[in-house]
């Protein structure tokens, strides 16, 4: 049964978004799509005028996930330990792997207990939110900031809306309505 479920998980494949299609040159984003692209990428370099939401860092690569465990500043204290409840170390309480964001904008409630109700919440977490008393909280969020010597982000508000304009360009319409993967079965 576990091989069967394997081999059925290896075939949800998701590559037909719009960024896929502009990735295989066959589409075009929109300017604000390319900005929030851009912005999802970058790494802040305040010093240099490089404005960046550091996204990337995590959800880097086409699979949008580096798939490595961080702290991304949820709380200071953890109901759950996530990785720190499997390897019993304490360096690890509060680490989650950082999931793939592919077809992110259906799959509302975010994080691993679902707090998020939208992909602005998200962003006002990642910008405007992170909890910096959290113990093992991800140096690539502490240090990335767009103001030199800024505490937080600093995304402007239209930064953020680009971001997940961005984000939404990784529906896969293709995908999600695939009869194969569907509740009804066809004859
Ligand atoms: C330091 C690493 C790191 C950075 C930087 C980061 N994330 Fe995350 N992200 C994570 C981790 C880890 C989780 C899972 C947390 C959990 O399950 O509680 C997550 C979860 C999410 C989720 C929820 C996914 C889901 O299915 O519930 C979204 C959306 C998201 N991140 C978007 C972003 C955006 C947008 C940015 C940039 C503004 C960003 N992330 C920056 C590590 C990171």
């Amino acid at each position: 049964m576990l091989k069967a479920l394997a081999q059925f998980t290896r075939t949800l494949v998701s590559t037909n978004s719009p960024y896929d299609k502009f990735r295989a040159g066959q589409a075009n984003l929109t300017v604000e799509e390319l900005e929030g692209m851009q912005l999802f990428i970058t790494h802040p370099d305040p010093g240099r005028n490089l404005r960046g939401g550091n996204c990337g860092d995590c959800h880097g690569s086409d699979f949008f996930t580096l798939q490595q465990f961080h702290n991304n500043g949820l709380d200071a204290t953890f109901a759950d330990k996530g990785r720190g409840a499997v390897t019993g170390k304490a360096t690890d309480d509060g680490k989650f792997k950082a999931p793939s964001l592919r077809n992110i904008a259906v799959t509302a409630p975010y994080m691993h207990d679902g707090r998020f109700k939208s992909l602005e919440e998200v962003l006002d977490h990642y910008n405007d939110h992170i909890n910096y008393a959290s113990p093992n909280l991800d140096p690539l969020i502490l240090e990335a900031s767009n103001q030199v010597k800024g505490k937080s982000l600093e995304l402007t508000p239209q930064e953020k809306t680009k971001i997940i304009t961005f984000l939404k360009t990784l529906t896969d319409e293709t995908f999600l309505q695939d009869e194969r993967f569907s509740e009804i079965t066809t004859p």
